[in-house]
């Protein structure tokens, strides 16, 4: 029998939740949060129970906290003495951005803990959940964690020291991706194509060649190579974007949220 709690269903807590419910590795789901219509009605769509951040803390085997990193602090001192007093095994999980695995032990009373690190493609169940855990987990919670978030995308263990470097890619990455989508779009609208057409098929390209690399294994630059026939007109769009420095650019993006300290 267990429990699986969320305190905080904003926007990333809802979206776990849901996938956490799609899994059906649990036999229970409580949630809350501060205002609590946004539990209930989360509660009410996915088939769990809405509840208040103690019970939850109380009863849950797996607590998930999916508050603001500003908010954390003021939240756990609601609950501290209700996880201090508790005797039973259970582990937190912690999506709040930019809190490390020490903090989060101190924070929790050395509580076993999983930090995860998710993106907004889990709303779709496409999406990339990093995670890297305390010495205090063990193996079974860590295939436990994993099949709760089984319907959320790709669950990956990472060790602590390359999480920021990955999620320059896959939490910042999602908003370059739409960038690209939109400036695609706006490319082929100059041209004459509507609006939608044109938004829908530069993301159903971006997903199909995002398909094809990761079936293949290919390398970017072979595929990249295969489009650009010689004197075609693939090499002449190649070479404009090298005018701009487009990877640069991108790169540059990456750097530059790995650089910023929370
Ligand atoms: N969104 C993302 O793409 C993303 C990606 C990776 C990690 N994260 C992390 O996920 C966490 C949540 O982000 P979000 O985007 O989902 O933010 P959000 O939509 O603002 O959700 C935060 C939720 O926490 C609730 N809350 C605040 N204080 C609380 C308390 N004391 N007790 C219970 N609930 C409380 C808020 O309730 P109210 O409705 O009353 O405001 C809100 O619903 C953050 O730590 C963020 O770093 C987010």
């Amino acid at each position: 029998m267990k429990t699986v709690g969320f305190i905080g269903t904003g926007n990333m807590g809802s979206a776990l939740a849901r996938a956490a419910a799609k899994s059906k590795a649990a036999d229970r789901i409580l949630l809350s949060n501060r205002s609590p219509e946004k539990a209930q009605r989360l509660a009410a769509e996915i088939g769990a129970e809405a509840s208040d951040n103690r019970t939850v803390a109380a009863k849950s085997d797996v607590l998930f906290i999916g508050v603001k990193p500003q908010m954390l602090e003021e939240m756990v001192s609601g609950i501290h003495d209700v996880l201090d007093a508790r005797e039973d095994r259970f582990f937190i999980v912690s999506m709040v951005a930019g809190k490390d695995l020490s903090f989060l032990k101190d924070l929790y009373g050395g509580k076993p803990v999983i930090r995860i690190m998710p993106n907004i493609p889990v709303a779709a169940g496409s999406g990339v959940t990093l995670f890297t855990a305390s010495e205090e987990v063990s193996t079974e919670e860590k295939e436990f964690f994993k099949r709760l978030l089984a319907a959320s995308g790709t669950v990956s263990e990472i060790e602590e020291r390359l999480l920021d470097a990955a999620t320059g890619i896959t939490g910042c990455g999602p908003a370059y991706a739409a960038m690209f989508i939109e400036a695609l779009a706006d490319g082929a609208v100059a041209c004459g194509l509507p609006r939608r057409q044109a938004v829908e098929y530069a993301a159903l390209m971006l997903k199909g060649t995002s398909e094809l690399l990761l079936e293949s294994g290919e390398h970017p630059g072979a595929l990249k190579d295969r489009v650009c026939s010689p004197g075609g007109s693939t090499i002449q769009g190649v070479r404009s974007l090298e005018k701009s420095a487009f990877r640069a650019a991108v790169m540059n993006a990456v750097i530059a949220a790995w650089e910023k300290e929370f």
